[in-house]
């Protein structure tokens, strides 16, 4: 049995992010027409070493794309000057069972969680949004930009992290890459990167709000990826509360995200006010946005089906330019 073995790099020359965001949303419109097996992931305790191991398994049916991701969090590795989450993909093929390919899952993760931001903007977001605002420097904060920029003709982005050299690290990598403009600016304040921005993603690891309601633009596109569980809110209650919510999973958010959660335990929202899985509009079945002053919010905790989608087509690409190595098991 012959099995391909995938680096990061590998992963970075597969799938350009334009093409993971149709991807994406092929997935999940897959997924909100019950055409996807995706139970909820697996969380399994390391707790000797205060660590916790996710299983995340998916088979869609329509484009037989079947597999599983690996995702450990070990908060103690920093101590051994190690990354805190490390992440595999397994590609299985859906005929037979077989096991075709095991790639990195740290990049791909951040590929395909920037590729459903870029695919709920482009559904959602104004046609002549041109400033964006990113909250939080991290890894998902740089393919969160890249995506918006795919989708959306930015001039402007703000970067905004509660660590000043992170954002200065950002600005430095970031600007002028892919189509993010060369104008990449470190906001000194949340209310500085939100209140021109047209599209704001935060992807945090924050458990309060990171802007003020009152910062917002009437009619701002947010895509939040931060909060995934129920104690962590990267978004105010108020903005929520008069926002249209579109969700990767109705399930997943609101069994995960404090974002929706608090909300509706403090009966200021219900599950009925979330409008659409981002799925429904993806496939034409609900309509993205149709006022021009309303605020539309994203809310996505990550779902296998983006993980399993994106993998295939980077084993596919990987096959045709002959990238990674092939171990016969
Ligand atoms: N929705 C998804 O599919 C998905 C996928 C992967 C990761 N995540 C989550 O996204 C979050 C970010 O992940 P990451 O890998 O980029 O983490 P990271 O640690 O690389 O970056 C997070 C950044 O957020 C900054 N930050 C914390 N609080 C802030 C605040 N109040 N305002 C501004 N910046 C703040 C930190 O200083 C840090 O630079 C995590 O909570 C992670 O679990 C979600």
């Amino acid at each position: 049995m012959k099995l391909r073995v995938l680096s990061k790099q590998d992963v970075q020359q597969a799938v350009p992010m334009r093409e993971a965001i149709e991807i994406v949303k092929g997935a999940f419109a897959q997924f909100s027409a019950g055409k996807a097996v995706v139970p909820l992931r697996t969380q399994l305790p390391v707790k000797r070493h205060e660590g916790v191991t996710l299983f995340m398994p998916a088979y869609l049916s329509e484009s037989d794309d079947l597999g599983v991701k690996i995702v450990s969090v070990f908060p103690r590795n920093l101590d051994k000057s190690l990354p805190t989450i490390f992440a595999l993909v397994v590609v299985v093929e859906a005929a037979t069972g077989r096991p075709v390919a095991v790639m990195d899952g740290t990049y791909l993760t951040a590929l395909r969680t920037g590729a459903a931001s870029g695919a709920a903007t482009d559904l959602l977001a104004r046609q002549d949004a041109r400033v964006a605002a990113i909250f939080g420097a991290g890894a998902q904060g740089r393919t969160q930009l890249l995506a918006v920029c795919e989708v959306r003709d930015i001039e402007t982005a703000w970067v905004y992290d509660v660590n000043p050299q992170a954002a200065e690290r950002y600005a430095q990598e970031m600007a002028g890459k892919g189509r993010v403009p060369a104008d990449l600016r470190v906001a000194s304040s949340p209310a500085e990167a939100a209140r021109e921005a047209d599209v704001i993603c935060t992807a945090t690891t924050s458990r309060t709000p990171v802007f003020a309601d009152a910062d917002l633009k009437p009619d701002v596109h947010i895509n939040a990826v931060g909060s995934f569980t129920p104690e962590m809110q990267e978004i105010p209650e108020q903005t929520v509360g008069r926002a249209r919510i579109v969700v990767g999973s109705r399930e997943g958010c609101l069994s995960e995200t404090g974002d929706l959660i608090i909300p509706i335990r403090k009966g200021l929202i219900t599950e009925h006010d979330i409008y659409a899985e981002l799925g429904e509009i993806a496939a034409g079945i609900k309509p993205g946005r149709d006022n021009a002053d309303e605020i539309t919010l994203f809310k996505s905790v990550g779902n296998a089906v983006q993980d399993v989608s994106v993998a295939r087509a980077v084993l596919t690409q990987a096959e045709t330019l002959g990238l990674g190595i092939e171990v016969e098991l």
